[in-house]
């Protein structure tokens, strides 16, 4: 029996949000609304999408010992997450500088601060959280020695779901542990290097799976999302139309969905099909983890 459904090890940032007509191009200088300063990160908006659902959920992150670590804080306590795992101190919180144009796109800076400070020796301090929790899920916005060190210390059954995102090349050590790996197309790009990935969202699963993954998902925007497992299965994954105001956050939200439904022991397309509802219920709101939804509100989208 665990005692968490999801463990989430990952980045916090303190997001600094500006609307905008138009994102700028290089060189370029343009005019935004007030500054607005939202909890985000996408391991505390993993552990927040999760929490809220239902999940009972952990965060392992690190945080400065400042007003935006104590902003972040509060955010996961609110949303009902566990921050026993939550590092203070050692460098100032992250900061996610983020534009957002009229159409719910955005572009993200990241200066990773703290989080750039969880460190291996933290994963293995934090054995006994690994060891109660069902699954565990990661992101990219922490150093990758410290997520090689996360999948060496994954409990014997347990699940292992990753988004690389940033997207960086992976060891084969991490590739192999992914059940699923999600990635968008540009994440899929990185991840292969090399590999030829084809040019059907087929084929880049095919290219993938043969990098040594369980299983893969590929988002693929208005044209939902991909399923493909090492058995053989594939399965489109229609996506929910909604109108989309912000959509920073989603793609956590839909990790952090998948995950929840693989641990409850739903097929990986089930699983990934409810999780495109919650990703949409996310985007109809601005912010990350403040536009997330409950379970009541995805059943009824
Ligand atoms: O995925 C969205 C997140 O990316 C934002 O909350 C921002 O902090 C960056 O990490």
């Amino acid at each position: 029996m665990y005692d968490y459904d999801l463990l989430v090890v990952g980045s916090a940032n303190a997001d600094l949000v500006i609307a905008v007509e138009r994102r700028p191009a290089a060189g370029e200088t343009v005019l935004g609304t007030d500054l607005v300063v939202h909890p985000g990160g996408k391991g505390a908006n993993q552990a927040v999408a999760a929490a809220r659902l239902g999940a009972r959920t952990v965060l392992l992150a690190r945080v400065g010992d400042d007003a935006y670590g104590r902003l972040l804080l509060d955010s996961q306590r609110e949303a009902g997450v566990d921050t026993v795992g939550v590092l203070v101190g050692g460098a100032p919180t992250g900061v996610a500088l983020i534009t957002v144009d009229p159409s719910g796109d955005n572009s993200i800076v990241v200066s990773p601060g703290a989080n750039g400070r969880l460190a291996p020796e933290d994963v293995r301090a934090a054995g006994s959280l690994f060891q109660a929790s069902r699954v565990v899920s990661a992101q990219l916005e922490i150093p990758l020695e410290t997520v090689v060190e996360v999948v060496r210390n994954l409990a014997a059954d347990s699940r292992f779901v990753l988004n690389p995102s940033p997207p960086r090349p992976l060891p084969a050590e991490v590739l192999a542990a992914c059940d699923p790996l999600i990635v968008n197309e540009h994440e899929a790009r990185v991840i292969a290097g090399t590999a030829a990935l084809g040019d059907s969202p087929e084929s880049w699963a095919k290219s993938l799976l043969a990098l040594g993954p369980r299983s893969v998902v590929i988002t693929l925007g208005a044209e939902g999302a991909l399923v493909a497992e090492r058995a053989g299965v594939r399965v489109r994954v229609p996506s929910v139309r909604v109108d989309a105001v912000d959509t920073t956050g989603a793609g956590d939200a839909f990790t952090a969905a998948l995950a929840w439904r693989l641990g409850r022991g739903e097929p990986l397309a089930e699983a990934a099909a409810y999780a495109a509802r919650v990703g949409a219920a996310a985007v109809t709101r601005p912010g990350a983890q403040e536009s997330f939804p409950t379970a009541e509100e995805v059943a009824y989208l």
